[in-house]
């Protein structure tokens, strides 16, 4: 089915809908059923809209509140929702503080190095609280942190890193953690758009085999930020090796900061969590939309939190007894939700992992699991396809048992998914396809795991108190259940749905609600769907099959990357006169970038030049940006209008019909750009 995918390209993601034949379904596992959080069959009804936003407090009391709210849902101002209001809370307390009487000696994160010979770290409930707590003091005394500044954090995968969002949430700091994958400008960006005087980072991290030096990073950083008048007063670094500087790069002295030697001023401190309002500014989270600069998704304190929590509980199935593991980077939306807050707000282990899934080889995730004894495991079809690709044996070999998986962040074909079902899952545990997006917070499509059959690439109906529909490109609904292509939109509020996006509100309104609002007047929700810019089906069962985005973003390894961003960094080599970046199939990633550039007059194609547009596009955004190929062209196949015709240049180098192309301006150049690939 790979071969098939041509996510991106409207016209392919249509043709797949109409090839896909229907899936066959599975049962949960009955030992699954009777150990599961969520078995009662009338959930959706008691979440349906009869009951809506009422609902939703049962997410809410699975938090501990300061102050209870009066308010479950204020609509007054579209579609600015507020949830809880009146509430008071902290999320730092409620993923540490109230779990040490009952779990102080419990486990709360391990932390699993990428090198094998290093021994995995295991962080208990009252250790964190410790360590979080001396952090909050050092953020607020030696940087004079308060409540409402931002922070940006470019911190790769340590145990540090939840510890440094923790310790910003207890103090309502507002953090803003950059994957770390990705470059010193893009951090910049960030830093420049959140108003950040703090950068916090690593000094060095594993990946694949090698000690990474990070560092470097937030002198680009800094330096660029500056440029565009954001001055980073202080880098905290947290070594990699406590006591030991693992970058090559030099200190800044007076900027820089180790906070491993810092931090021995506020051992043993202790730091009163700030009482935060429902509506106070938990983390900011920034992704990629359909104009270059990034969106920075402002996600809520007592709604997400709720939101978080209860999926966690219902959806993700987890116990305090359980060992969960997310394989997914905390850089992003899913390393927040379900690899931080989801999980410690309910007591879970959650467990860090440094590395590469397939380094040293396939059968590493099995190994950790089974040292472990992980339970709960959750990852991404790019991983899942890897790991088939490298070791489709290698689950075998090892004594682990999962009662429950997750897929998330792109479609899953059919096979990929049953080799996850019947070898990594061993046909015992249950698999939920969980549809979202950074914006919503968790998730908004799945199976509720011991309720419902799963169906193989499908992620299934909306999950409790979320309810989708397809609408068509004139906002009419389509039938329920004709399994025809259109737009999925969620018709109604939630609690983990972003309150906007950081100071532009104009742009979450045209985003995401203008194209299907139908009176900007109405206070009534119902006049206000989100628009989420996925294209999907629903099937006469009522479940979802996600086709992928409609707009000018490419999914790779399922994460978001802006083709105007890319295009714009492909712009910034001196021969590029045009670019245009086009998703293509590809069998381990799902999809890749490749990048279509025509030459500035006088400038001949070279193998340089294509390699000056990777390196660039690897400095400017990161290596999750390279592309698959260059492409010169002689010249951009384009519309009479001037447009370029990026569904041409898809076909082109996905080796497909590329259709009718008698109408643009130039259809020889077609040929051309064909005898190319
Ligand atoms: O196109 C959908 C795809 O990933 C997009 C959201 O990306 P991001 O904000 O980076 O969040 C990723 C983690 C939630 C969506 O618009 N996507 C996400 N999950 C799925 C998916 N496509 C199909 N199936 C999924 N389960």
């Amino acid at each position: 089915m790979a071969e098939d995918k041509t996510a991106g390209t409207e016209v392919s993601e249509a043709q797949i809908a109409v090839h896909w034949k229907e899936e066959e379904t599975y049962p949960p596992n009955p030992q699954f059923i009777a150990q599961a959080n969520m078995t009662d069959p009338h959930i959706r009804e008691k979440f349906g809209e009869e009951n809506f936003p009422n609902c939703f407090k049962e997410y809410a009391d699975m938090l501990d509140w300061y102050e209870y709210w009066t308010k479950t849902l204020d609509t007054s101002n579209p579609p600015y929702w507020k949830w809880f209001v009146g509430g008071k809370l902290n999320a730092c307390y409620n993923c540490v503080d109230r779990h040490l009487p009952k779990y102080k000696n419990k486990t709360a994160l391990h932390f699993v190095p990428e090198p094998e010979n290093e021994r995995i770290e295991h962080i208990t409930f009252q250790e964190l609280y410790v360590r979080v707590n001396e952090f909050a003091a050092l953020l607020k005394d030696f940087c004079g942190l308060k409540r409402g500044d931002r922070v940006t954090l470019h911190m790769p995968m340590t145990v540090e890193l939840p510890i440094t969002m923790l310790a910003c949430a207890r103090i309502g700091v507002i953090h803003s953690q950059v994957f770390s994958g990705f470059s010193g400008k893009a951090a910049a960006d960030r830093i420049v758009d959140s108003g950040s005087r703090v950068l916090i980072t690593g000094d060095a991290y594993y990946r694949g085999g090698k000690l990474l030096d990070h560092k470097e990073k937030a002198d680009i950083a800094v330096a660029e930020a500056a440029k565009e008048g954001q001055k980073v007063d202080k880098v905290l670094i947290w070594q990699r090796y406590p006591g030991k500087y693992s970058a090559q790069t030099p200190l800044v002295e007076g900027r820089d900061f180790i906070v491993n030697d810092v931090i021995k001023n506020y051992y043993h401190q202790e730091v009163e969590p700030e009482k935060m309002n429902s509506e106070d500014v938990l983390f900011l989270m920034y992704t990629s939309g359909t104009t270059g600069k990034p969106k920075g998704a402002q996600h809520s304190t007592g709604g997400y939190m709720a939101y978080v929590t209860g999926t966690s509980k219902w959806i993700q199935d987890i116990h305090p007894e359980d060992v969960y593991w997310c394989m997914a980077d905390i850089g992003w939306i899913t390393g927040h939700s379900y690899i931080v807050y989801g999980p410690l707000a309910l007591a879970a282990s959650s467990v860090i992992f440094e590395g590469v899934p397939t380094h040293p080889d396939a059968g590493r995730p099995w190994r950790v699991a089974e040292e472990l004894d992980v339970n709960i495991f959750h990852t991404s079809p790019t991983a899942i396809r890897a790991l088939r690709r490298i070791g489709p044996e290698e689950p075998h070999k090892y004594k682990y048992h999962f009662k429950h998986m997750t897929t998330v962040g792109e479609p899953i074909e059919p096979e990929v998914w049953r080799w996850y079902y019947n070898e990594v899952g061993k046909k015992e545990a249950v698999i939920v396809d969980t549809w979202w997006q950074t914006e919503t917070g968790g998730f908004l499509c799945s199976t509720v795991p011991a309720i419902d059959n799963m169906k193989p690439g499908s992620a299934g109906p909306g999950v409790p108190g979320i309810y989708p529909e397809i609408l068509d490109d004139n906002g009419e609904p389509l039938p329920r259940g004709s399994n025809k292509a259109g737009n999925i939109v969620i018709k109604n509020p939630w609690p983990g749905l972003m309150q906007t996006i950081w100071r532009d509100d104009e742009r979450f309104v045209k985003q995401y609600f203008e194209r299907y609002c139908a009176n900007k007047n109405s206070t009534d929700w119902h006049d206000w769907p989100y628009f989420a810019g996925d294209g999907a089906v629903e099937a006469p069962d009522g479940y979802f099959r996600i086709l992928g985005r409609i707009d000018d973003v490419i999914n790779v390894a399922g994460h978001r990357l802006g083709t105007k961003e890319l295009e714009s960094a492909s712009l910034m080599v001196q021969e590029v006169g045009e670019a245009a970046v086009v998703p293509v199939p590809d069998p381990i990633k799902g999809v890749l970038p490749h990048v279509f550039i025509s030459l500035k007059p006088g400038f001949e194609p070279s193998k340089e030049i294509e390699q000056k547009v990777t390196d660039m596009l690897t400095r400017e955004i990161g290596p999750i940006a390279k592309p698959g190929r260059v492409w010169i062209v002689p010249d951009m196949p384009k519309t009479r209008s001037g447009k370029i015709m990026r569904r041409v240049l898809a076909a082109v180098a996905a080796g497909k019909d590329t259709g009718d192309v008698t109408t643009l301006a130039n259809p020889e150049v077609v040929e051309k750009i064909k005898a190319l690939a």
